[in-house]
């Protein structure tokens, strides 16, 4: 049809991935080589869609949520657990197991063997690959449901929503495009639904790589130079969930001292069994005055991104008066920093939850 990409923005294409090559070789090892390593598979993924026909690369793109949809009714199906171990599961063993029809089952999984999550085996069957091993891992599946059942309906709705208010950010006073869609807040709708906050709660789980890694901190390290005594608090985790990260620092550093707390929503721990083995677990609004005054760490994982700048303010205003009346207390925030320019789709994605 004429609007493939010139073999001349190919070849730049190809100039730009070898530049990001280049720069990935000469990044020392760490935060620079993971950063190489992103810009790279930018460049790369910049590559792949020149080599597409424009025309033809609209269908797929448009039934993108086709994937989510696949890997939620394979979820359904109680399917995963049988790949483990890179075991074949055949299509008849799935059909005879749920009962579906034939064709059916062939469609669904023809999105997974399509995107690279299942590979198509002779017999016919399917064998899980590299790409589709996360979904091994309860976390991630959880994730997945999370997305799918409460954020995508809103997701959807905001052509309309977002007309209807003419294209404006959300505030606090008008809330967020999934209040627009379901009259309240997600936060407040999973603590009158702790059966559906259970797939958010374990799909936090979900991202712990990179800067986002229990691990990227040092907190052994760091603390072991603060002197911590056992009856003090170490850290105070705010909205850190389920505690899985405090969990893993407590594990990293088990001659840590000192109390480890996280606060979060009544409705989030009603979710989960109870606290990992040396955490505590208090029920906090992070919008009201922090009541741990003398803590050494004050932390926040992947909290800020979800609000906007009045009411991110608003919840770090209130650990003011405890940071100036202790200023030796240490404010530690995790989240993505997003680039002005080349944002990836996981940074896009994150940025654009509703
Ligand atoms: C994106 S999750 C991050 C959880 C955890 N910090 C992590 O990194 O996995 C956001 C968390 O904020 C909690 N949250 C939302 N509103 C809150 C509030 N007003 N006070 C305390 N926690 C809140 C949610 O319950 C949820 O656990």
């Amino acid at each position: 049809m004429g609007s493939f990409t010139t073999k001349d923005g190919i070849t730049a294409a190809v100039d730009a991935l070898n530049t990001a090559m280049r720069a990935l070789e000469e990044a020392p090892a760490g935060a620079d080589e993971a950063i190489a390593r992103r810009n790279l598979r930018l460049e790369a993924t910049k590559l792949a869609i020149s080599l597409g026909d424009p025309n033809e690369d609209v269908w797929p793109r448009i039934f993108q949520v086709n994937l989510s949809v696949a890997i939620e009714i394979v979820t359904n199906l109680g399917l995963w657990d049988a790949f483990a171990g890179g075991a074949t599961v055949t299509l008849m063993g799935v059909v005879e197991r749920s009962g579906a029809d034939e064709m059916m089952i062939i469609r669904i999984m023809q999105q997974l063997t399509a995107a690279g999550i299942l590979a198509d085996m002779p017999g016919p069957g399917y064998r899980v690959t590299s790409v589709g091993r996360p979904y091994l891992d309860q976390t991630h599946r959880a994730f997945n449901s999370f997305v799918l059942q409460e954020v995508i309906p809103s997701v959807c709705a905001m052509p309309r929503t977002l007309a209807e208010r003419g294209y404006k950010s959300p505030t606090s006073d008008s809330g967020t495009p999934f209040k627009w869609a379901n009259g309240e807040e997600l936060w407040t709708f999973l603590g009158s639904h702790p059966q559906r906050a259970q797939n958010m709660v374990m799909g936090m789980k979900s991202l712990n790589t990179g800067s986002l890694a229990g691990d990227a901190y040092p907190f052994g390290e760091e603390l072991a130079k603060l002197d911590i005594k056992a009856d003090e608090v170490a850290i105070v985790d705010i909205a850190g969930g389920q505690g899985h990260i405090m969990d893993e620092v407590h594990k990293l550093n088990p001659q840590l001292k000192g109390r480890i707390i996280v606060q979060d929503l009544p409705s989030t721990f009603e979710a989960v069994p109870g606290p990992p083995k040396g955490v505590e677990f208090m029920p906090y609004d992070m919008f009201t005055p922090q009541p741990v005054k003398d803590a050494h760490v004050y932390y926040y994982r992947h909290i800020l991104h979800d609000w906007n700048d009045t009411d991110a303010s608003r919840l770090l205003q209130q650990l003011v008066p405890v940071l100036r009346a202790q200023p030796w207390s240490k404010l530690l925030i995790v989240d993505m920093v997003l680039p002005d320019v080349n944002v990836g789709m996981l940074e896009a994605g994150d940025n654009a939850e509703p």
